[in-house]
């Protein structure tokens, strides 16, 4: 792996993890990842964030074959989550930066984390200007997007928007490149990293490309921290509308039905749900989640607009995996879901009310009554789920319809 060129001594110097598949030890991801920083040289030199710790060697390297890494002036930190900030406390030792920027929430967090005696802290406010030679930065908080602490760094005179989490993906490649990557691995990676981190934070995403736009700040490219860089007029306009698109979660023609199964006959009553779907022209995808990870389904939700959980009761509660994939969706906020539940028992069946409440708790719209049959379903227990699907089938319709 090298340094990449950007723009004209802008540099990319980040490490490349094509190990990581449990990214922040909650999201599958699939691609592995990078953790990206960037090197820009003028008058000053600046790194905006940092990497990973185990990644200091790969992006020290990087920085060493574009000047002295002792000769790094400036440090920019926009957000410190340790993916970004795990490598600060040795780069500081090794060129004893004339200043370290960051929000003032992440003044918090990084005295929080680090040994900060001695360090040159500054704390930048939202709309903040550096001059460092022939370019200026300026500075925007975006706040929550993702965390406290996050701002972003715009390049002015290069036009350059440094994103830090916004915009990222989950890839590790040998290509740096929006445009060098397949479209198709390009989206699913956009979309697996927007609805399993940022979904939470939409109305501000929202905000911040109002924001953006009303300012009338000009972006040739856009640098996030982790995946690939977006770098033709096409490839950013692609990914801030995409971003738009994600944040508003209209509703669309698909379900996802996830569910957990003891003795196989929850996993029929999904079947026969996925029927009744089929019977309505409605696209489905069947998750299992002792299979598959709960970050999965929120995955496939970027492309579905209900979401139809299945579980056996054990002990009074669904199984172990449905109740951590509730846990995280619930806590990701998807909007205008249509819902249903199901799921067989063997003694008592709480299983499936529990899961309509959690549906209707984060606001979906539940349709029909939780579906409960005892242990293995009969071929009226089956035609039963097969009406749940085409009833949740047409209320999806009925709801994308009015969303036109
Ligand atoms: Fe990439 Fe919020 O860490």
């Amino acid at each position: 792996m090298r340094p990449v060129e950007l723009k004209k001594d802008i540099y990319w110097v980040g490490a490349v993890d094509f190990d990581i598949r449990n990214f922040h030890h909650y999201s599958r991801a699939p691609e592995g990842s990078t953790y990206n920083c960037y090197l820009v040289c003028d008058e000053k030199t600046v790194l905006f964030d940092t990497v990973d710790a185990h990644g200091y060697g790969e992006m020290v390297k990087h920085i060493a074959e574009i000047c002295d890494p002792e000769s790094i002036d400036y440090i920019v930190c926009n957000h410190l989550e340790p993916d970004h900030s795990g490598a600060l406390p040795r780069l500081v030792k090794l060129c004893k930066p004339e200043k370290i920027f960051c929000s003032a929430m992440g003044l918090k967090s990084m005295t929080n984390l680090y040994d900060t005696e001695g360090w040159p802290i500054e704390v930048v406010k939202d709309g903040a200007r550096l001059n460092i030679g022939r370019r200026n930065i300026t500075f925007l908080e975006t706040r929550m997007l993702h965390w406290p602490d996050s701002m972003v760094s715009y390049l002015e005179e290069d036009r350059v928007l440094i994103s830090n989490d916004a915009f990222g993906q989950n890839i590790a490649s040998s290509y740096r490149f929006a445009d060098e990557c397949d479209r198709s691995l390009l989206l699913s990676s956009m979309k697996r990293y927007y609805y399993n981190i940022v979904l939470p934070y939409s109305p501000q995403v929202l905000k911040t490309l109002k924001r953006v736009q009303d300012l009338g700040i000009a972006i040739d490219v856009i640098a996030p921290d982790h995946g690939l860089i977006f770098r033709t007029p096409e490839d950013v306009q692609f990914v801030i509308s995409s971003y738009k698109e994600f944040a508003e979660q209209k509703p669309k023609l698909r379900a996802v039905i996830a569910y957990e199964s003891m003795w196989n006959g929850t996993a029929k009553m999904a079947s026969a749900v996925a029927d009744g779907l089929e019977a309505e022209g409605v696209p489905y995808v069947l998750i299992n989640l002792q299979q598959a990870h709960c970050s999965d389904v929120m995955a496939e939700l970027a492309d579905s607009g209900a979401l139809i959980l299945g579980s056996a009761t054990r002990n009074n509660m669904p199984m172990v995996n449905m109740m951590a994939c509730i846990a995280h969706v619930k806590g990701l906020r998807p909007q205008n879901l249509v819902g249903a539940a199901f799921g067989t028992y063997g003694w008592s069946g709480e299983a499936p009310k529990m899961m309509a409440d959690a549906l209707a708790e984060m606001k979906a719209e539940v349709v029909g009554e939780p579906l409960k049959c005892y242990f293995n379903p009969k071929a009226e227990d089956l035609a039963k789920c097969r009406t749940l699907g085409a009833e949740v089938a047409r209320a999806l319709k009925e709801k994308c319809q009015n969303a036109m």
